[in-house]
């Protein structure tokens, strides 16, 4: 790890963990048309009122969840206590805007957390910067309310500071009221630009918020979008979002922590009728890809009104519990591979280095011949990852070398005819001292 950037808060479960649960939970799962489904419609208050009127997840299972989450082999998970529609999921002193004045009536986020610890994962906050119910919020042009004919009137009763307080004030009831919390995601910034009014770390007073978030909780790991980019211990890790980084997420030169988050459809709320499905394979590639560059992944399921896990979600969740039953130690405590191993075509690595082995992922299935390229007399032992089958190994036959050039630092792996029966057969190296 010394290569890459240190984090204030505590990383080290982190890069070991690799995998988690991003929830996105709230009124939004109703309309059941996107989380941004106020500001997309510009639906005004008393209209989307009917949502709190009629919120009540009558079916919620916490220890349904989180067994879910841990069967698919998730280590932590990130629930939304607030979204940017300002409705929020504990009993908040500071506001009547909550879950427990609701049809449901109690508490989300209490059962939620002690549901997740008993399964032995991690927990993180994510809470919305934005609110587009605050009566201080100032209106900017990506608020819900942002064409009213009276925004400037509005405005002008509306003070950013009153509201940064209540966010800080919030804030501080997350961190004081559920115990350890090991992430916290907050979301998001939009500093105004010539054409646009947004916000940025003045309308949230970031910085005092960073600071009481590391005293209240030391050791939380904090991401990076309270926009303080530029200021020192100003975040923990990156979080490219809704799309693969190509390589190590470098800043300034620098690899760094990072962790992209992802869908299973497109939206984050629940979305009844999104049809763009990614299938398991997709996302089990998603997550190993993310690791052989050093990254986290942490896959987003929207549950419903009801407060279930809908039939896709779990269909995806426990494709990738199978195999992460068998590859997990290809994924757990795994990063980037050593520069020197090429990455095969079609494949992707892992490499644990307390175990000194190397993990092929092979996306497409080859037929019969492996080549590894610079892994010549690197290794002493290889198999099959989900059943533990020897595969042998050599140097590429004398009649193959003599029509390739590149053949001298090469190992091939004899695989068998047909793909094992798994969705990313993976070849375990155990590579020579
Ligand atoms: C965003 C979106 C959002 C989602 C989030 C997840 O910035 O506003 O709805 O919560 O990213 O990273």
């Amino acid at each position: 790890m010394s290569d890459v950037r240190a984090t204030v808060g505590d990383s080290s479960w982190f890069v070991h963990d690799r995998f988690g649960l991003f929830i996105h939970w709230g009124l939004y799962a109703l309309p059941a048309r996107h989380e941004w489904v106020k500001q997309i419609e510009q639906i005004p208050d008393d209209v989307y009122e009917k949502y709190f009127e009629h919120f009540d997840p009558d079916l919620y299972d916490p220890a349904l969840w989180a067994q879910a989450t841990a069967e698919a082999g998730m280590k932590y998970f990130v629930i939304t206590t607030k979204h940017h529609d300002g409705f929020c999921l504990w009993d908040s002193a500071l506001t009547d805007y909550k879950v427990t004045n609701t049809p449901y009536g109690k508490d989300l986020i209490g059962p939620m957390v002690e549901a997740y610890r008993a399964e032995g994962l991690k927990v993180g906050f994510y809470h919305s910067l934005i609110d587009w119910h605050h009566p201080d919020f100032v209106i900017d042009d990506t608020h819900a309310m942002r064409n009213h004919p009276d925004r400037a009137t509005l405005n002008e009763t509306r003070d950013q500071s009153k509201y940064a307080a209540y966010l800080h004030g919030q804030t501080r009831e997350l961190l004081t009221q559920f115990g350890d919390v090991n992430a916290m995601f907050f979301d998001f910034s939009y500093p105004s630009s010539e054409n646009r009014v947004g916000k940025g770390h003045d309308d949230w007073d970031s910085e005092k918020l960073l600071a009481m978030v590391r005293e209240l909780q030391p050791g939380i790991l904090v991401n990076d979008r309270l926009d303080l980019n530029d200021v020192e211990g100003g975040w923990d890790y990156k979080t490219p979002e809704q799309f693969m980084a190509r390589n190590w997420v470098t800043v300034n030169g620098q690899k760094v922590v990072w962790e992209t988050c992802q869908t299973f459809s497109g939206s984050w709320g629940y979305h009844r009728d999104e049809a763009s499905w990614k299938s398991t394979k997709q996302l089990l590639t998603l997550l190993i890809d993310s690791v052989s560059k050093g990254g986290n992944l942490l896959l987003n399921v929207g549950p419903t009104g009801r407060g279930e896990f809908d039939r896709r979600a779990l269909d995806r969740l426990s494709g990738m519990g199978t195999w992460m039953k068998r590859h997990a130690r290809a994924v757990y405590g795994c990063s980037q591979a050593p520069e020197e191993f090429r990455t095969p075509r079609d494949c992707r690595l892992t490499y644990h280095a307390e175990t000194n082995r190397l993990y092929v992922h092979i996306l497409n299935w080859p037929l019969k011949q492996l080549h590894l390229d610079g892994f010549k007399d690197r290794v002493e032992y290889a198999q099959l990852l989900n059943d533990a089958s020897e595969v042998p190994f050599h140097a590429l036959p004398a009649h193959q070398a003599s029509i390739d050039p590149t053949a001298a630092e090469t190992l091939t792996i004899d695989l068998p005819v047909l793909q094992p029966d798994t969705e990313v057969p993976v070849v375990e190296l155990y590579l020579k001292k």
